[in-house]
């Protein structure tokens, strides 16, 4: 675990400290002695299950919210018959939280057949009132709810929940601080995420993010970079970088900061090998940036940048703020001056007022970049939204066909572009064994592209060298190479 605490050492009769971290280990402390009397009594450890839903940044909460369960010595297991469950939720689309409805049902029922049951729920969705209202309504046994602001304080929160019989719930409206130094457990021990800002400032107007996860915060970099050297210190290799739009990373700070400079400091971080970062913004991508990747070894050669829609009047009414000429010269400047880099994007179909020209315009510009892949959405009506109110919604049926259309024309790009490397040797991160096959291997490339190849488990986390010897339309299928020495 990361930033371990010895919990012996805190005195729990003394008063609760008010600083943060030093409160939550505190409480940590006491939540502690809870499991130790729960098996006591029980003849074992009480133990906790977790669902992440959503993106990169929930996948990261969920990592501190796990350490602390298990630092106050909860076992951990994938059945949610547990002692205590916990739903990290998502609401940037509507089938998100029509998931965690149908799931909290069935919850629900397995409570009544046990009673001492704790349920828990945190993450975006709770940010939304009227889902707070909805769950005080309609699902009265659930134990514990807070939201994204407040993350940090599970350990507090369940403390207060264990000692009373009423549910817990504290949700902030919003935050100015970012709370360091808690705990985190992670669920590879090769790679890791690492957190750069909190919140959005870009309020696209489909978009809820900015409602539920609140205004731009940068960390500093010093904090960063600390982080980043511990976790190399501790094996890994791969990082993460996270937040909402990168590229904006830094300029609210005391001493601002460019995304660039940034990465130019994780850099010089030894024992990091790749360097990843997710989500970054047409709007601020500079070429500083660009330069700055085409310069690294570490940096892996791979953007992830959402293009939403190719008509630069739905673009307009999506509050991106740049056109589709400007996306197209972006793509175009970055594939000149990084060739093998792979690009990604986001695509939302039936944003309101969407016609059949608006959307050709979307598959020309796919047809145009030649995205590696791209993640596909129906627009999904978010209330508290400025598109929630706009008139011309379109019909679910031409959006559907649309939808239908566009996943062909991606999965077709992205089947021509993405198999460039066929026939040469790329270095390989081995990330798992093989989830259908136990005697291959599945990694990733730089680019991120999945590569799959027989191996054994001592690779896990190591970089091999691997021909490329068959392209599947989305994957390699290769082989181990001869590899290079002082690896
Ligand atoms: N409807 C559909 N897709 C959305 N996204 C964000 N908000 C919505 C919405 N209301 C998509 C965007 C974003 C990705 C994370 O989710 O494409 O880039
Ligand atoms: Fe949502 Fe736009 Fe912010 Fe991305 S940049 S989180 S799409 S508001």
């Amino acid at each position: 675990m990361e930033n371990e605490i010895n919990l012996d050492k805190i005195d729990i009769n003394a008063e609760s400290p008010t600083e943060e971290p030093a409160r939550q280990y505190y409480f940590m402390a006491k939540c502690r002695e809870w499991v130790f009397e729960f098996e006591r009594k029980n003849g074992r450890r009480p133990c906790f299950f977790t669902q992440t839903f959503g993106c990169q940044m929930n996948a990261r909460d969920s990592e501190k919210l796990v350490a602390v369960l298990s630092g106050i010595g909860m076992v951990e297991t994938d059945s949610e018959d547990a002692d205590f469950v916990l739903y990290n939720t998502c609401t940037v689309r509507e089938n998100a939280n029509l998931r965690v409805y149908g799931r909290l049902g069935q919850l629900g029922v397995k409570k009544k057949k046990n009673p001492g049951m704790l349920i828990a729920l945190c993450g975006c969705m709770m940010q939304e009132k009227e889902v707070v209202d909805k769950l005080k309504r309609s699902y009265p046994f659930v134990d514990l709810i807070f939201g994204t602001h407040n993350i940090f304080q599970l350990a507090e929160l369940l403390y207060l929940r264990l000692s009373g019989k009423k549910p817990v719930i504290e949700v902030w409206d919003g935050t100015d601080k970012i709370v360091e130094n808690l705990p985190s457990e992670r669920k590879y021990p090769f790679k890791s995420g690492v957190n750069i800002m909190f919140g959005c400032n870009n309020f696209c107007s489909y978009c809820i993010v900015p409602y539920v996860r609140g205004r731009e915060r940068s960390r500093q970099p010093e904090e960063i970079i600390r982080e980043v050297e511990r976790l190399a210190a501790d094996g890994v290799v791969e990082i993460m970088l996270l937040g909402q739009n990168v590229n904006s990373y830094g300029k609210t700070l005391m001493h601002p900061i460019s995304f660039a400079e940034l990465l130019t400091q994780v850099e010089k971080v030894e024992g990091i090998k790749r360097i990843r970062f997710m989500t970054s913004h047409p709007k601020d991508l500079s070429d500083e940036l660009i330069a700055v990747m085409k310069a690294s070894k570490k940096i892996c050669p791979h953007l992830h940048l959402p293009l939403q829609s190719g008509s630069s009047r739905i673009l307009k009414a999506m509050n991106r703020k740049y056109t589709k000429e400007q996306y197209i010269a972006l793509a175009k400047k970055i594939k000149q001056a990084i060739p093998e880099i792979s690009l990604t994007t986001d695509i939302i179909v039936g944003f309101p007022g969407e016609t059949e020209e608006d959307f050709l315009e979307t598959m020309d510009v796919v047809g145009m970049v030649g995205f590696d892949s791209a993640f596909t959405f129906i627009y999904s009506k978010r209330t508290g939204t400025p598109a929630a109110v706009m008139e011309n919604q379109v019909p679910e049926d031409v959006v559907k066909e649309r939808f239908d259309r566009l996943l062909k024309k991606v999965q077709e790009t992205g089947a021509k572009v993405s198999g460039r490397q066929v026939h040469t040797v790329q270095e390989v991160l081995v990330e798992e064994v093989n989830d259908h096959d136990d005697r291959m291997m599945t990694g990733r490339l730089g680019n991120n592209t999945v590569v799959h190849f027989p191996g054994t488990k001592e690779l896990i986390g190591k970089i091999v060298r691997v021909s490329l010897d068959e392209f599947k339309g989305f994957y390699y299928l290769g082989n181990l190479a001869e590899q290079k020495k002082n690896r």
